[in-house]
């Protein structure tokens, strides 16, 4: 750690116009000014495959690297058919692996979500939380963002604009930061 904490983003969306990522991206800017931030890239994984491990991809040992490098994950994604997407699920079981040396055991993650309906992920975070438990990332539990007609609630230049989820968002970051804070400071 070099004094400025650096935090990974994960989205559970590849889509270019993805509104959870737009979140993700709207999260970040509520990190203190000296956090540092980069955006994974989880496109370029192959499926898992056991198999992979006696000669990991490129694309596996890139995303390793940058969550070794990581002080605190920010997990934004949307809810494909009541659970998460299977490039998210994808990404965390190669996380998951002794073989890449876990890189997010321990550390403090943040979720959060959206969708253009009514249930803003409500169902899709309960498995991602589940996931996180099974992955020992140290989760902040409240305040739960989950935000129904997402698509809504954005403005012009992609800023979240409705009133009491941004100040939902920042309880949530704050709430991560102070976790990272104690590990860093540990
Ligand atoms: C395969 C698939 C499954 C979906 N299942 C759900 C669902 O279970 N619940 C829900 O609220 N929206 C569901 N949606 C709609 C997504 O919430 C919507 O497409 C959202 O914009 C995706 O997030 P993104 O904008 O970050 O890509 C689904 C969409 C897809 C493509």
């Amino acid at each position: 750690m070099t004094g400025k904490p650096h935090i990974v983003g994960i989205s559970g969306s590849l889509r270019k116009g993805s509104l959870n990522t737009m979140l993700l991206l709207n999260a970040k800017g509520f990190l203190p000014e000296h956090y540092t931030f980069t955006l994974a890239d989880i496109s370029q994984l192959p499926h898992y495959n056991q198999d992979l491990e006696a000669e990991l991809p490129v694309s596996v040992l890139q995303l390793v690297e940058l969550c070794k490098s990581a002080d605190g994950f920010l997990i934004s994604s949307p809810e494909y058919n009541w659970s998460i997407p299977g490039v998210l699920k994808n990404a965390l079981d190669w996380l998951s692996r002794q073989a890449v040396g876990t890189p997010l055991a321990s550390k403090p993650a943040a979720i959060m979500g959206g969708t253009p309906g009514g249930f803003g992920t409500s169902r899709g975070q309960l498995h991602l939380r589940e996931q996180m438990f099974a992955l020992n990332l140290d989760a902040v539990g409240r305040p739960e963002v989950l935000v129904p007609q997402l698509h809504t609630k954005f403005d012009e230049a992609g800023q979240f604009s409705d009133e009491m989820g941004r100040k939902l968002l920042q309880q949530l970051v704050d709430n991560f930061v102070q976790k990272v804070e104690r590990n860093v400071q540990a």
